[in-house]
């Protein structure tokens, strides 16, 4: 089943619950300079969970487009994204636990055909600040999850809030099993190795946390959030969302253009460059801080990494056509300012070989300070400083010279 197919069912099944389907609120939080960028589905809805009445209603439904750049480092392994799609569904003082776990269970067993023993659950163990959640657990089992699939953990797996401050509350949360082995006789949700794979979380909002402590809210509320990214790759059978159509054409696209053969890089450009025209659709520009500081490193480590894979840097035109014709149906936003999205990475581009090349100069004149795989602070900060070398560039440059050498030395 496509991304698209899965947005469209996701909308349509809780349209057909009572939710209203509300638009995505941009990546660039409107009103909102604490945030970069729109993290979770709930962020633009914050003060209809505090107790602000809804123009919509009290069932809500939505895509959201999200940027996290916590793990920006991590994308090229097989599963870190910056941007991504959440699908999402709110009850505000309306349904609780027990309706939005049924429904939950309905639309992954009955609209994505999930086999209901692929999911096992998670639910909140309990603690001084909200006892153990029997209810989802009950629910669960009511829905068709047997207790042995249904695990209880505290507050670090299964508490969901935006930060330190907010509406926040237990959750319970919904796994796939990928039918891999399981890693020991323990392997459960919680374990990385790779076996289950978190789909979808449910918190149930009935607190408020804040530097005194915890307290109720004056609703029960439930904030939902599925990637949707995710959620294709498993049902298509797929090792990584870059073995989707999301990614496909692009990733097709690099593997004919590139004289070196490197799948890191691959994913790096196409999961950068979605994220970067994204970014650009919604009014984002790159500069030197908070959000345009983003969307700079995002383009130059896009680029870095053409250039790794020997790719002509003129056909970033071709690949953002391939990405807007691949994409269009899911956001329209990108054909609409395509010229801008292109002109912008574009530039961005020319600069960064500019500083590129005064950059490496002074970057090799500094070489002999690396011993270790390390490059002094004051190197790195005048690199940045003085010659708009970005840290994380100058970062990999000084790996990739420490492994030299120590080849060499080998
Ligand atoms: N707000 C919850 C999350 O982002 C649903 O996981």
């Amino acid at each position: 089943m496509k991304a698209i197919e899965i947005r469209n069912k996701y909308l349509n099944y809780f349209k057909n619950h009572g939710h209203s389907i509300i638009p995505s609120a941009p990546l660039i939080p409107e009103n909102d300079p604490s945030v970069l960028f729109t993290t979770a589905g709930m962020q633009p809805l914050v003060p209809y969970l505090l107790g602000e009445k809804h123009p919509e209603g009290t069932r809500l439904t939505d895509y959201q487009k999200c940027l996290r750049t916590n793990d920006i480092d991590e994308v090229g392994d097989n599963r870190h994204l910056t941007y991504f799609e959440m699908l999402g569904n709110w009850s505000l003082g309306d349904y609780f636990k027990e309706e939005s776990i049924k429904m939950s269970f309905e639309f992954l067993t009955k609209e994505l055909g999930i086999p209901a023993e692929k999911l096992s659950v998670t639910c909140f163990a309990g603690d001084k600040d909200c006892p153990r959640d029997e209810v989802s657990a009950e629910s669960w089992k009511r829905a068709g999850i047997p207790e042995e699939r249904i695990y209880f953990y505290g507050k670090d797996d299964n508490w969901w809030i935006a930060g330190e401050e907010g509406p926040c509350g237990p959750d319970t949360e919904m796994f796939y099993d990928t039918g891999k082995p399981p890693c020991s006789k323990d392997c459960q949700p919680s374990c990385n190795c790779g076996k289950y794979v978190e789909i979808w979380n449910n918190v149930f909002m009935e607190y408020f946390k804040n530097k005194d402590g915890y307290s109720k809210l004056a609703k029960k509320n439930v904030d939902t959030g599925l990637g949707l990214e995710r959620m294709a790759m498993l049902l298509q059978g797929k090792e990584t969302p870059f073995d989707t159509e999301i990614f496909r054409p692009v990733m097709e696209k690099l593997e004919e253009l590139q004289k070196e053969d490197y799948i890191e890089s691959r994913r790096i450009i196409a999961e950068h460059l979605r994220s970067s025209m994204m970014i650009i659709a919604d009014g984002g520009r790159p500069s030197n801080i908070d959000r345009g500081y983003v969307l700079r490193r995002l383009i130059r480590r896009m680029i870095r990494h053409l250039n790794k894979l020997q790719i002509d840097l003129e056909e970033l035109s071709t690949l953002i056509d391939i990405n807007v014709d691949n994409l269009k149906e899911m956001y329209p936003e990108l054909e609409k300012n395509k010229e801008i999205i292109k002109s912008t990475i574009i530039e961005e581009k020319n600069k960064f070989i500019k500083t590129l090349l005064h950059g490496e100069r002074e970057f090799e004149k500094q070489i002999k300070n690396i011993t270790n795989g390390k490059i002094p602070g004051e190197v790195v900060f005048k690199l940045y400083d003085t010659y708009g070398f970005p840290p994380e560039v100058t970062k990999d440059l000084a790996r990739r010279t420490w492994i030299r050498s120590r080849c060499r030395k080998i």
